[in-house]
């Protein structure tokens, strides 16, 4: 149980770094939290217009949930490893260091699978990619994948799996509120169109 509670906090710590906010302002494009969404994530990050800092952000938001699910793993087993991902995600969301105003756990969700079970990462990466292309809406892309993780971790691997990416997909809806809202009232920017109101 103990490894576990570390587990956790090992994740959160890693996840907590914001590596969208980070980059963004080192390369002097101002605060991110004050453009377009406000959100810290890629998505958001490409609406300054520097796709490089979006992929750097996306690559390195998964990483950090990536990186604390292999140490757990190798320290702890494939339990903790679950729950380290977890603590990514919640890192990522609450962080401490940003009054717990975090991110919508889009690239933490890839990361933390593609660790956990690569081919269930790629399933996710793959439905994100099929309706970001067919609709244009990167949180409605978000929300599909993480809907149909937990269907695909439990085909795949087993109800271990399925539960831990159960439990993100129900934070990865919690942090996409306002989204679902603009995408029920039809004003969701779609991927490449105008910067929307914060
Ligand atoms: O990666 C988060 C995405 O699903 C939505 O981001 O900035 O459009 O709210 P944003």
């Amino acid at each position: 149980v103990l490894s576990l509670l570390y587990a956790v906090v090992l994740g959160y710590l890693f996840g907590s770094i914001p590596f969208g906010l980070l980059l963004t302002r080192s390369a002097g494009l101002g605060d991110i939290r004050d453009i377009g969404s406000g959100n810290i994530g890629a998505t958001n990050v490409l609406r300054t217009g520097n796709r490089w800092i979006a992929f750097a952000t996306l690559v390195l938001d998964a990483s950090k949930a990536a990186v604390p699910v292999l140490l757990a793993r190798g320290l702890w087993g494939e339990e903790a490893a679950m729950i380290a991902g977890i603590g990514a995600f919640l890192g990522h969301c609450f962080p401490v260091w940003l009054n717990f105003k975090g991110g919508k756990g889009v690239a933490v969700f890839i990361g933390s699978l593609l660790a956990l079970s690569w081919p269930v990462g790629l399933i996710f990466c793959a439905v994100w990619l099929f309706i970001a292309v067919a609709r244009k809406f990167s949180s409605l892309a978000a929300l599909t994948a993480g809907a149909t993780a937990p269907i695909f971790a439990y085909v795949v691997v087993n109800e271990y799996l399925a539960g831990a990416a159960a439990v993100m997909a129900l934070l990865l809806f919690f942090q996409h509120r306002e989204n679902i809202a603009r995408l029920i009232a039809g004003t969701e920017p779609r991927i490449g169109s105008e910067k929307k109101k914060a």
